[in-house]
């Protein structure tokens, strides 16, 4: 395991709000990121997530707890005694200098001398592969291009951390795809730990080596995108992550769970008789023609071909289902009235919880 670069130990922080008066920010955030990884907060809107990376920078003050990193106590320490690179949003470049004078601007505050910035800053515009622009103006720039920028003058003062703020946001969507595997690769390339701000779930999969999922001022769970997937700890974590149904289903026997007359082959580690809550994704249900009035078949009551799947409605019983098929080319399509045999595959399914009733 690589050593620990980044921990939050207990880190809370309460604003006074005009309507709402005092709130919890963050709560009680405990995190641990190690040298060389990427990890992302991820949450809806107003979970806390720019506060826990603001206090990370230093620009805010925690109430309690406390931030080091390397090994070293850093929460009272001024931001620009941290090493650190921050990102934001509106990558705010300043628009009358050029790229070069952009990315050199820091290196001038602090009085570093010519030939050392003319290095400094050349290396880092080869790494976002900006070697050629550096005499270009921002306005000269495509949004991508002045997004390399940003990264580019947040990393020229080889900090130790890099910090991101939702720094996709302001892009359309194929840029955005394309450029969160720009800093993913360039954030391997050159090893450093970093903490990823973002509201969108499949970026923040796309991204991070773990995902911290955040609500409500609170991580509410840890772990990389395959285990937030396939064992999300809540059902907030399971809605947020990937599209989900939560199924109600009766324990039949050690190895066997019903849901709506369908047998799944599932060991809860419950006894027969107590209901179950499941997780089962879309593409976990597969689903086949059914005579009319066949025990235990289901009704197809939409559907929506998306090209690389068709997504279906089903309705078994009381319970409604969202159903993805990625087969479907080999198959003729189900109609929407036309009942169905459901059939879950317990491999991906993940029992949530029992349910008291
Ligand atoms: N400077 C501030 N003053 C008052 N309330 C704030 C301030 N900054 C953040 N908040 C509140 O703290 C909560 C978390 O905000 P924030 O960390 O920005 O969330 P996120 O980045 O996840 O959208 C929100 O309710 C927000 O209104
Ligand atoms: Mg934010």
């Amino acid at each position: 395991m690589a050593p620990i670069s980044i921990r939050l130990d207990r880190v809370s922080k309460r604003f006074d709000h005009t309507v709402k008066g005092e709130v919890y920010a963050v709560r009680d955030v405990s995190l641990a990121v190690s040298e060389g990884e990427l990890l992302t907060l991820l949450g809806p809107s107003g979970c806390g997530k720019s506060t826990t990376l603001r206090m990370i920078a230093g620009f805010e003050e925690p109430d309690a707890g406390t931030i080091s990193i390397d090994g070293k106590d850093v929460t009272h320490v001024l931001p620009n005694k941290r090493g650190i690179g921050f990102v934001f949003q509106n990558y705010a470049l300043f628009p009358h200098l050029t790229v070069f004078e952009n990315v050199a601007y820091g290196l001038r505050v602090q009085g570093r001398d010519e030939a050392a910035i003319t290095k400094a800053v050349g290396e880092v515009l080869e790494l976002v592969g900006l070697t050629n622009y550096g005499q270009q103006q921002p306005h000269q720039l495509s949004g991508g291009e002045q997004q390399r920028v940003a990264l580019a003058r947040a990393v020229v003062f080889q900090p130790k951390v890099l910090l991101f703020d939702e720094p996709l946001s302001n892009l359309d969507a194929k840029l955005r795809v394309e450029m969160r595997e720009q800093i993913r690769s360039l954030q391997k390339r050159i090893g450093i730990t970093t903490v990823y701000v973002t509201h969108d779930q499949e970026e923040a999969m796309a991204i991070s080596d773990r995902i911290a999922v955040m609500e409500r001022g609170a991580v509410v769970q840890d772990g990389t995108a395959h285990e937030l997937y396939y064992r999300p700890a809540t059902e907030f974590v399971a809605r947020f992550i990937g599209r989900t149904n939560l199924v109600n289903a009766r324990v039949v026997s050690a190895d066997d769970v019903e849901v709506e007359g369908a047998r799944i082959g599932l060991a809860s580690g419950l006894a027969a008789g107590a209901t179950v809550q499941l997780v089962v994704r879309p593409e976990m249900i597969e689903l086949t023609p059914a005579g009319a009035g066949q025990a235990g078949a289901g009704v197809i009551a939409q559907r929506t071909f998306l090209g690389e799947k068709t997504d279906y409605q089903v309705t078994l019983g009381s319970a409604t289902l969202q159903v993805s098929a990625t087969d479907h080319y080999r198959k003729a399509p189900l109609e929407v009235g036309q009942p169905v045999a459901v059939r879950f595959h317990p491999e991906g399914i993940h029992v949530l919880k029992q349910l008291l009733i």
